[in-house]
């Protein structure tokens, strides 16, 4: 192996390392063939073209097969929403929420923006991540988290056993803000809407805030992410978890297992295999 493809691979066994999961070697050899399952990896996804275990249609099958039963209630610390009473649109989809954000003038982000990054995945998604807005790479390709922070949310959610195109991703504004600013409160309050729709439509069955700004756009106050990430709390009935951002974690390697540990309880929810000693 070569090239991108071994650099992909150390990647890999760098970030599951730091997530103390080494149990997957055992498995590496088992599924001949299980590249052909990334075949069908959007542009949106990394380029998976070497063996990646928890990727595989093989491991996925074998995690869905051997996942618990959902558990039941849920250990909602607090109804956290103070949009509860939001209006909803009647019949909407992501398609109409998309169309009426049009060509976007409402804020002053449309000035430097190259593309609205509306958000990808799943409309039916049980899992969405939300996160601050577009940087660089998203503003070019139009896409959420296709940069380096991008790289290391697919890994995230790859070791959760799942894929890119099972979650949805969205951002709590559509267009960068300049030099990656972080969006201003009326910038917040005039694209957030749409991201309510967004999560009206999906109706997941957890949400993840990646980092400040996207759990101040849901839980409606600014709040330590540090203290509150790791519980569940609830957009409009929907359960929901904070956790720090990716950016953060590019800077911060040591906090990648506290962010571990919360998407493991994500995974509990969502009747998802955790895997063992991690
Ligand atoms: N950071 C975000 O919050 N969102 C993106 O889409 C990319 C980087």
């Amino acid at each position: 192996m070569k090239g991108e493809a071994r650099a992909n691979v150390e990647a890999w066994l760098e970030y599951f390392s730091e997530l103390r999961i080494s149990s997957f070697y055992l498995d590496r050899a088992e599924p001949a063939g299980a590249t052909a399952a990334g075949s069908s990896v959007t542009s949106t996804a990394p380029a998976t073209a070497t063996y990646v275990p928890t990727s595989s249609a093989a491991m996925r099958a074998k995690l869905q097969a051997s996942a618990p039963a959902p558990v039941a209630p849920l250990p909602v610390v607090k109804s956290a929403s103070l949009f509860e009473a939001g209006p909803r649109v009647e019949n909407d989809t992501l398609e109409r929420i998309r169309e009426d954000i049009g060509d976007c003038k409402r804020c002053r982000l449309c000035q430097q923006r190259n593309k609205i990054v509306f958000g990808s995945g799943s409309a039916r998604a049980d899992l969405v991540f939300v996160g601050e807005g577009p940087g660089r790479d998203e503003d070019i390709q139009g896409l959420p988290f296709v940069g380096r922070a991008g790289k290391l949310l697919t890994q995230m959610i790859e070791a959760m056993g799942l894929k890119r195109e099972d979650v949805y991703i969205c951002n709590v504004v559509k267009c960068r803000p300049p030099e990656n600013r972080a969006p201003e409160p009326d910038e917040m309050d005039t694209c957030s809407p749409f991201l309510y729709r967004q999560l009206a439509v999906i109706k997941p069955k957890a949400v993840v805030c990646l980092g400040a700004i996207a759990f101040q756009a849901l839980y409606g106050a600014k709040q330590s992410i540090s203290r509150l990430r790791g519980q569940w709390l609830e957009f409009r009935g929907i359960p929901m978890m904070a956790t720090y951002h990716p950016a953060y974690l590019l800077r911060n390697p040591n906090a990648k297992g506290e962010v571990w540990e919360d998407l493991k309880k994500v995974m509990v929810h969502l009747g998802l295999k955790v895997p063992a000693r991690s």
